[in-house]
Order: C-alpha cells, then sequence, then structure tokens
C-alpha cells in the first residue's frame, strides 16, 4: 500500500479572483512556488484540486477515475458550450456521440473543408485590397463562419452574415466575462441556437435539403440505437459545436500574423525548408500561445494517486496552458521555436492545446485536424500570397483575458 500524503494547499477560502487576475498562469504560478504539479485550492465555493504536467494530463483523461457531468461551471455552459453537447458527458453516450463529430472527419470532408476556406479567403483578399486597413481578427471571424456554414452545411444569407457572425463569436468571447460582455454571449447561444433548431426542423420534415456528409445532416437525421432523433436542441447545440470553434480559430490566425511579425526570419525559413515546416510552425503556435486555460472534470469515484487521496465528487482542473509551458517536457518553454517539434517525442498527454489523450473514448478535441489545416492555409496565404504593412498598434496580449489575443486584432494595411 502506498503511504498517503498531504496534498500541498493554498490557504484561504477562495480563490476565484486570484484566478480571474493571474488567468492561463494561476495554476502554474503555484505549481512552482509549491514545487509540485498537483495542489488543493478552493474555487467557485468549492474545493479543487489543480495538476498540470504529463503525468497529471493521463489521469485527467483516465475516464474510470473521471466524469465530466457536472464539471462545466453553469456560466460557461450558457455561453460556450450549450447544455446537453458532448462535453458533459461519460461512458458510452459519450462516445456514441463523439462517433458522429468524428464522422465528419473523414479526409475527403477535411479536403472539402480546405476548399472552402481557400474560396474565403481568395474573396475576403479582393475586398481587403479596396481597404486601407483591417482588423485582422475581425476579418478571420467573419471569414470562418462563412467557411464553417458552407462546410457544415448550414444555409447564410447575405444580409445575415454579420448578425451570425456576432451571434456566434459573442460565445467563445465571453464565458470568462463580467457584466455586459457576459450577456451579450448568453443572448448571441439563445439567437443561434434558435437559428439551428429552426432548420433542424425543416430538415426533419423536408422542407430543405440538407447534403448529406455535412453537420447539419448528421445531427438532423441521427437515430440512436431506439430509433429516436437527437432532441432538436442538443442538435442545435451540436452543431454549434462545430461552427463556433471553427470561427474561433480566428485567435489563432491573429498569433500566426503576430509571430510573423515579431520574427520575420521565420519567413524565410517556412519558404524554403520544406512543407514539414508548416506542421513544425502551427504546432509551435498552438503550444507557445495561450487559448483554452484549463478544463475541468469530477472524480468518479474515491482513488489514491501517489500518495494523495482524490475523493469522488471533488472538482478537478487540468493546466493546459501550463502543461504546453512546462519545463520538465519543453526546453526553454516561453521561447518560440518551431523546430523543436522537429524530433519531437511527446505523448497525447504532453502537448494538449486541444485536450489529450483519445478523441473517441475520451473528450480530445473533435476539430483538432481541421484547425492544423486551416492554420497551414492562412501561414501560407501571409508567407507566399500576401504583401502588407503593419501599422504600429498594441501587440501584447494579456493573461488575464481569456481567450486572449493581440489588444488591437491585429492591424494589417495597404495589402496587395
Ligand atoms: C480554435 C481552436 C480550438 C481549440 C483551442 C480547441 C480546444 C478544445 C479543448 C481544450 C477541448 C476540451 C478537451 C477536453 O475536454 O479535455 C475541446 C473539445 C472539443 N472541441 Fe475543440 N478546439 C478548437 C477547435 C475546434 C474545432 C475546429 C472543432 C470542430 C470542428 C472543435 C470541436 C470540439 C468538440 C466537439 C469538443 C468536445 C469533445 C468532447 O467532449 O469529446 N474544436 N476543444
Amino acid at each position: 500500500m502506498e503511504d498517503k500524503k498531504v496534498m500541498p494547499f493554498e490557504k484561504g477560502l477562495e480563490h476565484g479572483l486570484d484566478f480571474l487576475a493571474e488567468g492561463y498562469k494561476y495554476i502554474l504560478n503555484r505549481r512552482i512556488s509549491l514545487q509540485s504539479d498537483i495542489f488543493e485550492t478552493r474555487l467557485l465555493g468549492q474545493k479543487a484540486i489543480c495538476m498540470g504536467g504529463e503525468e497529471a494530463a493521463s489521469l485527467f483523461y483516465d475516464t474510470d477515475k473521471f466524469k465530466r457531468d457536472g464539471a462545466m461551471p453553469n456560466r460557461v455552459q450558457q455561453t460556450l458550450v450549450g447544455k446537453g453537447g458532448v462535453q458533459s458527458l461519460d461512458g458510452f453516450e459519450h462516445t456514441q456521440r463523439k462517433q458522429l463529430f468524428m464522422s465528419l472527419m473523414s479526409k475527403e470532408n477535411l479536403e472539402r473543408m480546405d476548399k472552402e476556406i481557400e474560396y474565403q479567403l481568395e474573396k475576403a483578399v479582393e475586398k481587403w485590397k479596396e481597404q486601407s486597413e483591417i482588423i485582422l481578427y475581425d476579418e478571420a471571424k467573419e471569414l470562418l463562419v462563412k467557411a464553417a456554414c458552407a462546410w457544415a452545411g448550414v444555409p447564410l444569407q447575405q444580409e445575415e452574415i454579420k448578425r451570425r457572425t456576432e451571434q456566434i463569436t459573442s460565445m467563445f468571447e465571453s464565458p470568462m466575462a463580467f457584466g455586459p460582455s457576459h450577456w451579450r454571449g448568453r443572448n448571441g447561444r439563445n439567437l443561434a441556437e434558435k437559428w439551428i433548431r429552426d432548420l433542424i426542423r425543416q430538415v426533419r420534415n423536408s422542407e430543405i435539403q440538407a447534403e448529406e456528409h455535412t453537420a447539419l445532416y448528421t445531427f438532423s437525421q441521427h437515430k440512436d440505437a431506439k430509433g429516436e432523433f437527437l432532441p432538436v436542441k442538443v442538435a442545435a447545440v451540436e452543431i454549434l459545436n462545430i461552427i463556433r470553434p471553427i470561427s474561433a480559430i480566428s485567435i489563432y490566425i491573429s498569433f500566426i500574423a503576430l509571430t510573423l511579425h515579431q520574427y520575420p526570419e521565420l519567413k524565410e525559413k517556412i519558404k524554403t525548408r520544406n512543407s514539414q515546416y508548416y506542421q513544425y510552425f502551427v504546432q509551435e503556435v498552438r503550444r507557445f500561445y495561450p487559448f483554452f486555460p484549463i478544463q475541468g472534470a469530477i472524480v468518479k469515484k474515491d482513488f489514491t494517486w501517489k500518495g494523495y487521496e482524490f475523493k469522488k465528487g471533488t472538482l478537478t482542473i487540468l493546466d493546459l496552458y501550463g502543461t504546453n509551458h512546462d519545463p520538465k517536457l519543453w526546453e526553454n518553454p516561453s521561447l518560440f521555436q518551431p523546430e523543436r517539434f522537429e524530433n519531437w517525442k511527446g505523448s497525447p498527454f504532453s502537448f494538449i492545446p486541444q485536450g489529450g489523450g483519445d478523441y473517441l473514448s475520451g473528450h480530445r478535441c473533435a476539430g483538432e485536424w481541421i484547425t492544423i489545416r486551416i492554420m497551414k492555409i492562412f501561414l501560407n496565404y501571409f508567407v507566399n500570397e500576401l504583401k502588407f504593412e503593419v501599422p504600429p498598434q498594441d501587440f501584447s496580449y494579456r493573461f488575464n483575458r481569456m481567450p486572449t489575443l493581440p489588444v488591437d486584432g491585429f492591424i494589417m494595411k495597404n495589402i496587395q
């Protein structure tokens, strides 16, 4: 029997405000000061175990030990993910639902997405050439919403593009916000869910046709073992689980542009090295820049790990950002070095910008391949297809804004 140990802990009744103040670095700061990859604290009025690093990630994704039902705070469900979606499912129900997502990620469908992005980018560039300057983040959000809707089979009329983009992007911009920004996200979700629910009903009543292999078709027409459709509300949440994160890739795109601006010598490397360098560059953007700070789960049944007790029902939080910056896993983690991926021997638990572990049996992000492909297309455009100037602006990004991005959204001018 392993000796029981007292888990390192942070004193105090509540540390939610510290989390908001320190943001992405909250767990990493304590892992350093407590000299431990695991510690106990209090968040949202309850005891919480925080942990980071490869071993911790491997434990966190053990579905015998942790469940997701009940792990997501209400304010995140009401904005970012919605209710009844794949994120909060466990076991067989989760695998079945996840299968629907993964079935959309066939080679043909991924290539179809590449084409949508290239088409939308070509159209957008023609428009950008007419403008004296653009905010890349705003432009990328709209472009990606258009591509995502086309790919998902969701009809989008010209006159609704701005409105729908605002609704969809407010969902990922608002979960950690307070006051009006948070309410903008809730309102955005309500309106977007209603829009998609109406479409699902129309598909089911054969009032409109959805093409096979699209998300609209898949989630509208799928029947479970009992021959029943997904509830309309749930199907709408899942279709938005496709469109919303595709538009959120605009954040990574802004960081790609920022990196090329700050390390211009990398442009030459991208041009002269083989195509594998695209992969290293994009992976390093996903490792280096903050996006999702953490992921939560609930202890399923009592167990002991490395002498530390995990009691059933305890909220447990994995440090995604801090694992990607763990000096035990990454040499000089705060340097941007795409070459580190050249001979990378990592595991599904050491590099976890979009979650870790397995896609089907676990909760690893369903859209990781799409994300990488879209990032590569934009990277190629920035390096080989576009000429532009970058005016003075605030290039910094805040570690206590979640998700964060360059303050001015990356302004580009005189695009050719
Ligand atoms: C913008 C870049 C993206 C980031 C940073 C990101 C990050 C994440 C993270 C951290 C998770 C949670 C992992 C966990 O629960 O342990 C997740 C889950 C998920 N993501 Fe992404 N994601 C991105 C893009 C996408 C895209 C493009 C799609 C769909 C096309 C997508 C669909 C999903 C789905 C459906 C889940 C839930 C998986 C499950 O619970 O089994 N994501 N993502």
